[in-house]
């Protein structure tokens, strides 16, 4: 049955005149006869407002690792909200999460809560200015750290001429230009780049910040040389390793992006997967910068550590330490990367998957890319068009290709199933409307 969204349009009219754009994040308006509004999510799969029920790979940008209502997350989350909720004071629990989460991830010897990864990541670059008493920071083009200020400077890559350097602007109005002067740009995989950048700027450089593997680029990954010079660079130049898990943590492997590389960070951050979809971030690390915590810099939120996060967390990270769910996700993840893929060499269509299989970013070259600048040669109008055939036919993945599709624990054997039939079509669509060009593997 064609896709019918008559209940979502009509919802949209009526928000739009109290909700600017009709939602609650500029990121969830599709235009005025695409922006979906959600009755609920079981499992890997979401119901809209006209019951139209989509196989869905954006999981909330990463957060249901386990899958929608996830029934023992919730019923823990139940017993979470027994406790009361929250009451400027901490409970047992927050222990028992920080305890399994320094289990896991070896570098996080101190952990501090709060909501969003905005928060931790805004906390986490606080911390380092403070424990080194300077300003500046190393940054990656490509790479999103949530939206507060240091981190709304980017280069806007689909503007880029492709001659010099790209632009760096603010994300958004509203950026002070003063605070421009503090992030330090690099492209991913430039040692040599990278070194320039920390010898030329050493006595001002406080935190380099990475996602090692770029959780809203693609996936483009760090090689591991890379990681490992940056690594010694900091360790040279006294500079904070701000490495950000808000996406990879506790997804690509139980210890993170860090366990992947066999490289620890000074300070790092989670969100997303560490409570199933429960509000909950992380800032942790090593005990000499943490302690800073109290002593001199400011950290704290009225809902910090809310009960009910707190008891999904608990169960959410148990689950991904003592069972194999993750092993689970990076399965589906390969096999469904080999099910595109055959489609997609069957057209003779070059691609590529990049990243982690557990959030794999589909690039429309041969070669991966191996920095953001790699993504203006691919053949993206390419992706764009062909994703708004996958919403028709009930496939949720990003409208923009620059997100990875992520994989949860209840996407199964139906799922892939839907997931590659409306794949061909969308191809198969693509390929006829004629209005973009992909670059074939051969003639
Ligand atoms: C790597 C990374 N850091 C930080 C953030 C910000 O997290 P939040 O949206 O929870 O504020 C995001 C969000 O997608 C992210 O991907």
């Amino acid at each position: 049955m064609p896709r019918d969204l008559s209940k979502s349009n009509a919802h949209f009219q009526r928000a739009v005149k109290k909700l600017p754009l009709g939602v609650a994040s500029n990121f969830r308006y599709w235009g005025e006869d695409r922006t979906i509004y959600v009755k609920h999510g079981r499992g890997a799969r979401v119901t809209d407002l006209d019951d139209n029920v989509y196989v869905d790979y954006r999981l909330g940008y990463g957060p249901a690792i386990l899958g929608y209502a996830d029934p023992r997350v919730d019923a823990a989350a139940i017993e979470g909200m027994k406790v009361g909720g929250v009451f400027a004071l901490s409970t047992e629990r927050e222990l028992t999460v920080a305890e399994r989460i320094s289990k896991m991830v070896p570098a996080a010897e101190l952990v501090r809560f709060s909501n969003s990864g905005t928060e931790a990541v805004m906390a986490g670059l606080r911390l380092a200015r403070a424990y080194t008493g300077k300003d500046d920071y190393v940054i990656l083009e490509g790479s999103y750290h949530g939206l507060f200020d240091a981190a709304m400077w980017f280069t806007p890559m689909d503007q880029w001429s492709q001659v010099g350097d790209p632009e760096i602007k603010p994300y958004s109005e509203g950026v002070p230009v003063s605070t421009r002067s503090f992030a330090h740009f690099v492209q991913a995989n430039d040692a040599n780049q990278l070194e320039e950048v920390f010898k030329r700027n050493a006595n001002r450089l406080a935190c380099m910040l990475i996602e090692p593997i770029m959780g809203n680029c693609l996936g483009i990954a760090a090689e591991p040389e890379y990681l490992k010079v940056a690594r010694e660079l900091c360790d040279k130049y006294g500079v904070v390793l701000l490495i950000d898990e808000v996406k990879t943590g506790f997804r690509v492997a139980r210890g993170g992006v860090q366990e992947l590389y066999g490289v620890h960070a000074d300070l790092c951050t989670f969100a997303k997967a560490v409570g199933n979809g429960y509000p909950i971030s992380v800032l942790a690390g090593r005990e000499r910068i943490m302690r800073k915590l109290g002593r001199g810099v400011a950290h704290g939120g009225t809902y910090t550590a809310h009960a009910v996060s707190m008891a999904a967390a608990e169960k959410t990270l148990e689950i991904l330490d003592e069972t194999d769910a993750l092993k689970t996700i990076a399965e589906y993840g390969t096999r469904l990367r080999a099910g595109m893929r055959a489609v997609l060499n069957a057209r003779g269509i070059a691609h590529s998957f990049v990243g982690h299989p557990s959030m794999s970013g589909l690039y429309f070259a041969a070669e991966p890319p191996r920095n953001y600048r790699d993504w203006k040669s691919s053949d993206y109008s390419f992706y764009d068009a062909m994703a708004r055939v996958l919403h028709d036919e009930k496939i949720l993945c990003e409208p923009d290709s620059r997100e990875p599709w992520f994989i949860c624990e209840a996407h199964d054997e139906s799922c892939l199933k839907d997931t590659l039939a409306a794949f061909e079509i969308a191809v198969d669509t693509t390929l006829q409307s004629g209005s973009v060009s992909v670059d074939k593997v051969s003639a």
